[in-house]
């Protein structure tokens, strides 16, 4: 295995730094192996903590050329190398360091660090990438102003960018030139960055509110730059957003993107150069579908967000990760919502976070949101991190209300502009703009796992109350036995028969919201509470937990016709499609219990009434598509305590069969009715009907009959955008017509073969293909000219997609797929420990498979741990083993 307990890194061992930095001047002579990085650094020491500390520098796969103290080189027993470190004892209070390294970006395959991607220089630092550029103290609470002079060869690398503004350029001999880049904001090295290529650019500019004029530039290799303009779009969106929304303002005159094809992650928000990987900034309507354009238009706001909430104000440490990564997910699904349906956003963000972060908090590697220890961050960018630290911010903000949250949020950025600060700080702001009391509230930031509530209501008809009792508890999780009771917001309304909401007035129980509202936000603090509800005239049906107001699973005992009562008239439209989501878990549910039992499973009539009536209910395509769209495998798998994996994958299918059998004229009006004509428009209402229609068809292509294969063939060769194309492909791919199939991916790997981002898709598309031949085929794949393993991108769309969306293959009880994952895993980590550590994610999950299955997972785990491993692959495994 490798790494002991001494590489454990706790919390509450935090000191502040013994040197502070005033500036750092940093030389770069690229070369593809030998690159020269001279630095200069100016330290102070800090006040703060002890006389005579020695100077301790981060540095990792460095070769130290020289070390010199206020122009005196040093000797080698004047400081000490180890493989993490340089220590230098003995230094003065105030003094100039200056050192020249020696680095291998072209041997450089963990993409983190100065590394090469496809012919260009590019930079990952976040979190402790840094230190594989020079000795630096690489941790986010040391601030300093950067100057960055960047020499290559002329000819191969035209253009030489790093952070801040161009101050002096020039050529040198050899072919050679330089730029030199200042950053006038002080800035922790982790949002460094430094790009060299031969690239183009798509310009613009925007006026900010105080009618400064910024430089907008997207650099891209030259294939790629007619893929600009939508990234470009949803940039300048999102700075108009910020300052409307949060009254933010971008402070330097340029703001650059620059396209990478390798990179581990969506994007960075390096201070003035955000380097993004391809497929979160690339898009042209015939390459890219829907979801990419959407998901381009979150990440690029994202990124651009991390302006403020990130680096103008900063983490004091990594443990504070969600500090600006839980409040920045919150900002850009905000945005994402205002530029969108906001319903449908909503509806995706929670269907993620309840199908995959759920279960990350109720796995072995499960921690809270500030995390209180770690032995590699970088395993710590997590759902949990992102996503569940934004439900808490938006508790937060729902707590306030929109006009304290925005005054939190001001004081916020006011109070800690230029600094490092914490998780308190944060929520101190926003206790301090409200005069809400956020103790107990904490411990959403300390606890691990998810809570469960459990609902009971009673009415009595005689007095006219209606009594809620909700009981909350949390299990326990790996690290913390004890759970303790959280303050949880549910905002609840009562519908009456004729499903309007009845006014609440509460007696028993605190809320926020006023006396009267249809909708209160009911403020659960106790393990076990009862709120009561004066003058309720008949037997109310509740709604709980609208637009999902905290990250909680809710059990109420529904009956069916309760839950067609919602989904019927809820005036939450998140709540409505959560009751059809419950309707059809249980219908879903009792197939697989007939299955078992060696029945045949039968879809429940009532679900296909509730969903026929759908296409009657007058719904925007938007809805009316994500309400037609059953659970997926991986959330009806969290429904179960031993996951009947065959047996959810064979009932899904019957059901779908089964409505498409059942609602077959609806679903081909609705094809119809949903044709778009004229130029592809990536807009809300384009994709809510483009989404809407591939939806119906695809229900149709489940029962595979002539006509509908012929309509997604005529589709597939018809479609001129990429969201039809791949719509129809994947409904082909997926279908049983192994010969239609054949000549689609023919095709469409003849016609995009040159374009590695739709190959992407093209990999997708076979990796989740459900037939009993994926694994062979995700092999023979790997042997594909367009498949590498050192490209993150690839290995997702690949190994990932084959082990997380493909369920019944990769569980499949010949033990194959697992054993393939752990060849996978066990050759990349040599390479790329970041992803390695990512992907064995589906292998660490055995503990609610059944008992043969769990062994044969258990078994690759520990075939794992016999190998010598990064630190990164080794903290997941050491907690995923049994
Ligand atoms: N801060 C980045 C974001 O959320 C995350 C990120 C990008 C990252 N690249 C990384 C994290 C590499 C770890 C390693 O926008
Ligand atoms: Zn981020």
């Amino acid at each position: 295995m490798s790494a002991d307990n001494n590489d454990v890194i706790y919390l509450k061992d935090y000191l502040p730094p013994a040197f502070l930095v005033q500036s750092v001047d940093l030389v770069f002579d690229l070369y593809p192996h030998e690159t020269r990085v001279q630095s200069r650094i100016s330290f102070n020491r800090n006040a703060h903590r002890d006389a005579g500390l020695p100077l301790e520098l981060h540095g990792s796969e460095l070769k130290l050329i020289s070390v010199a103290i206020d122009g005196a080189v040093l000797s080698a027993d004047q400081y000490q190398v180890t493989g993490e470190q340089l220590i230098i004892p003995n230094v003065p209070d105030q003094f100039v360091l200056e050192t020249e390294v020696e680095i291998d970006p072209a041997n450089n395959t963990s993409l983190e660090g100065l590394y090469r991607s496809n012919t260009m220089f590019c930079t990952q630092c976040e979190a402790e990438g840094f230190r594989k550029i020079t000795y630096y103290p690489d941790r986010p609470d040391v601030m300093a102003a950067f100057t960055t002079k960047v020499i290559a060869d002329k000819t191969e690398y035209p253009v030489l960018l790093s952070n801040g503004n161009p101050i002096e350029k020039g050529d040198l001999d050899n072919n050679r030139h330089f730029v030199t880049w200042q950053d006038p904001f002080d800035k922790p090295a982790y949002l460094f960055a430094l790009v060299a290529g031969d690239l183009q650019v798509v310009k613009d500019t925007f006026t900010t509110m105080s009618g400064r004029n910024v430089a907008l530039e997207i650099w891209v290799e030259p294939e790629n730059i007619t893929k600009c303009d939508h990234a470009m779009a949803s940039l300048k969106a999102s700075m108009k957003w910020d300052e409307e929304v949060y009254g933010r303002e971008y402070d330097l005159d340029i703001y650059m993107i620059v396209a990478v094809n390798d990179f581990n992650m969506g994007a960075m928000e390096n201070k003035g150069l955000n380097i993004f990987n391809s497929s979160c900034v690339l898009a042209r309507p015939d390459t890219a579908t829907d979801g990419a354009f959407q998901r381009i238009e979150g990440v690029v706001a994202h990124e651009y967000f991390h302006n403020w909430s990130g680096n103008r104000v900063t983490c004091r440490d990594w443990f504070q990760l969600s500090l600006k990564e839980g409040f920045t997910v919150y900002r850009d699904q905000c945005f994402s919502a205002d530029m969108n349906d906001a319903a449908v956003k909503r509806i995706e963000d929670v269907a993620m976070l309840r199908t995959a972060q759920f279960a990350e908090d109720a796995g072995p590697t499960a921690h809270p949101v500030r995390p209180d220890h770690f032995i590699e961050i970088s395993n710590f960018y997590t759902l949990t991190i992102y996503e569940k630290g934004s439900e808490i911010v938006r508790m937060i903000a729902n707590l306030l209300g929109p006009d304290l949250f925005r005054k939190g949020s001001d004081l916020y950025f006011e109070r800690h502009d230029g600094q490092a600060v914490t998780v308190e700080d944060f929520v101190a702001a926003m206790a301090d703009a409200s005069g809400i009391d956020f103790t107990q509230f904490m411990r959403w930031y300390s606890q691990a796992g998810t809570p469960q509530l459990t609902v009971s209501g009673e009415y009595d008809a005689a007095d006219k109350q209606y009594k809620l009792t909700i009981k909350q508890q949390t299990p326990p999780t790996k690290d913390q036995a004890e759970k303790l009771p959280l303050h949880i917001p549910v905002k609840v309304g009562l519908l009456n028969a004729a499903g309007d909401d009845l006014p609440l007035n509460l007696s028993t129980g605190e809320a926020s919201g006023e006396q009267g509202d249809g909708d209160r936000v009911l403020h659960l603090r106790e393990a076990e509470q009862t709120f009561i509800f004066e003058g309720i005239e008949e037997a109310p049906v509740p709604s709980l937990l609208r637009g999902f107001s905290a990250p909680v699973k809710l059990s109420f005992g529904y009956s069916q016709a309760q839950l067609l009562h919602l989904m019927r008239h809820d005036s939450d439209g998140f709540n409505r499609w959560d009751a059809g989501q419950r309707l059809a878990i249980d219908a879903l549910k009792a197939m697989v219990a007939q299955f078992e039992a060696g029945q045949m499973p039968e879809l429940d009539s009532a679900l296909i009434d509730a969903y026929k009536g759908l296409f009657a209910a007058g719904l925007e395509p938007a809805i009316l598509a994500e309400m037609l769209v059953l659970p997926g495998e991986a959330y009806l798998a969290e429904q179960f305590d031993v996951v009947p994996v065959d047996a959810i994958h064979a009932c899904r299918n019957i059901a779908r069969k089964t409505l498409a059998q059942a609602l077959s004229s609806e679903l081909e009006q609705a094809v119809v009715a949903n044709q778009l004509s004229g130029e592809y428009r990536p807009v809300a209402e384009d994709i809510a009907k483009r989404r809407l229609k591939n939806i119906c068809q695809s229900y149709l292509m489940a029962l595979e009959t002539e006509a509908a294969v012929e309509r997604s063939w005529q589709q597939f060769t018809t479609a001129d955008n990429m969201t039809d194309q791949h719509a129809a492909l994947t409904a082909l791919v997926h279908s049983k017509q192994d010969e239609k199939a054949k000549a689609a991916l023919e095709s469409f790997e003849q016609q995009w073969k040159d374009d590695a981002l739709v190959m992407d898709q093209w990999f997708q598309v076979q990796a989740s293909r459900p037939h009993p031949d994926a694994l062979a085929r995700v092999k023979a794949l790997m042997e594909h000219p367009a498949f590498s393993l050192k490209n993150p991108n690839k290995v997702r769309s690949l190994v990932s997609v084959y082990c997380n969306q493909n369920r019944v293959n990769f569980h499949s009880i010949d033990g194959l797929s697992y054993q393939f994952l752990a060849d996978v895993v066990l050759e990349l980590d040599a390479m790329n420990p970041q992803i390695a550590s990512r992907l064995i994610t589906p292998l660490t999950r055995w503990q609610k498979m059944d008992s043969k299955r769990q062994q044969l997972m258990q078994t690759e785990l520990k075939r794992i741990a016999a190998a010598e491993l990064s630190k990164d692959l080794f903290e997941v495994v050491q907690k995923a083993l049994p």
